[in-house]
């Protein structure tokens, strides 16, 4: 299909089926589709919604946004994971703020200095709410071209990647690039799908090479494998008479940057060194079930502890806090550990 006859087609199925009522759909700003799309980058739709509802209500604009403190925005993400997300969200703001007046930058090419905001969602966002012709390659999009035009190969390699990047700009239009935007994304989330693509219902399935060589779900080529290692810590859950819990807030760099957990240790053994240091009184340390977690590029196998410390006239310093589970300060957890606070609250 020449691109004009694609993009009609995609169009005329977006008028017929596309979403039109997704909240981030509804008074259009750049800054409401820019935390959408960085909330959708690893996360399903919907699980974004409620999260997406309570974040533009807390920070309705990006002056707020860039006026919160970093806790508040990654408290509002707990849950969401990659909070590395969180906190790009949160220095783009300040920059938006600072440096443009408050008025997001009108050219994909400008959006994507901002931290967080890669080539695609900075299409997304120059599409989406500012009509310009800007294409986007998120990893829907990258299927159905990559099916459409049987394009063999890994996207995560350079070259498979650059030729899905001019597809993408080739059929992208400049009638209706919203909308055009908006129908790629919905036709890879609900026709073309990864597993069972719907070919009989897809506005492409005249020209799509994929289609045609009987196994469309071949492409695109899927990653080379490999095992993810193991890694293992033990967690003390740390608790003092009044029932609250020990939480240290993690160096902004690294796994669970700004995000509070409780002491991450190698071995029960250093539990003695941590008494030690703050001086605490602290009972026999009782194993709670396990948990795992898995990062990107590993496994980490926590093993919970559950000690009833006495800290005497030890105060929490700045990045330290005894966390009331029943009136929980607003801060970030990560996942396992809103997992294993509630654990804590159901044994004590
Ligand atoms: N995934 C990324 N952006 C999206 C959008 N605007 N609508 C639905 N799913 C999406
Ligand atoms: Fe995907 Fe099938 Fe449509 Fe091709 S015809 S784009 S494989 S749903």
């Amino acid at each position: 299909m020449k691109p004009e006859a694609f993009s009609l087609a995609v169009l005329d199925w977006y008028d017929r089926h596309g979403r039109k009522d997704l909240p981030w759909q509804h008074d259009m700003t750049a800054y409401r589709v820019w935390v959408s799309e960085i909330m959708l980058q690893q996360t399903q739709v919907a699980t974004v919604i409620p999260y997406y509802q309570r974040f533009m209500e807390t920070l309705p604009d990006v002056e707020a946004l860039a006026a919160a403190a970093v806790d508040e925005v990654l408290h509002l993400w707990t849950g969401l994971g990659y909070y590395s997300r969180a906190r790009n969200l949160h220095k783009a703001a300040s920059i938006v703020v600072e440096q443009f007046d408050g008025h997001f930058p009108r050219s994909a090419e400008e959006l994507m200095s901002l931290p967080g905001i890669g080539r695609s969602t900075a299409g997304a966002i120059a599409s989406l709410s500012m009509g310009l012709r800007a294409p986007i390659l998120d990893g829907n999009v990258k299927r159905v071209l990559a099916r459409y035009h049987a394009v063999q190969g890994w996207p995560g390699e350079r070259a498979v990647h650059d030729r899905l990047w001019a597809l993408a700009e080739r059929y992208t239009p400049g009638n209706r690039v919203n909308h055009y935007t908006q129908a790629m994304m919905d036709l890879g989330a609900t026709v073309c799908t990864r597993s069972k693509p719907s070919c009989l219902v897809c506005p492409l399935q005249t020209g799509c090479e994929a289609r045609m060589s009987g196994e469309p779900t071949l492409f695109p080529g899927s990653k080379p494998r490999k095992v993810l290692p193991i890694r293992t810590c033990q967690m003390p859950m740390l608790i003092n008479p009044q029932g609250e819990v020990w939480l240290e807030r993690r160096p902004d760099s690294g796994l669970w940057g700004g995000l509070w957990c409780p002491p991450q240790l190698d071995d029960e053994a250093a539990l003695q060194g941590l008494y030690h240091r703050f001086g605490w009184k602290a009972g026999e340390a009782q194993r709670l079930e396990p948990l795992r977690h898995t990062f990107s590029h590993f496994h980490l196998d926590i093993q919970p502890l559950l000690v009833r410390v006495e800290p005497g006239l030890s105060v929490a310093e700045e990045g330290q806090v005894w966390y009331n589970l029943r009136q929980p300060a607003r801060l970030g957890l990560a996942a396992p550990v809103k997992k294993l606070l509630k654990r804590v609250e159901e044994v004590i």
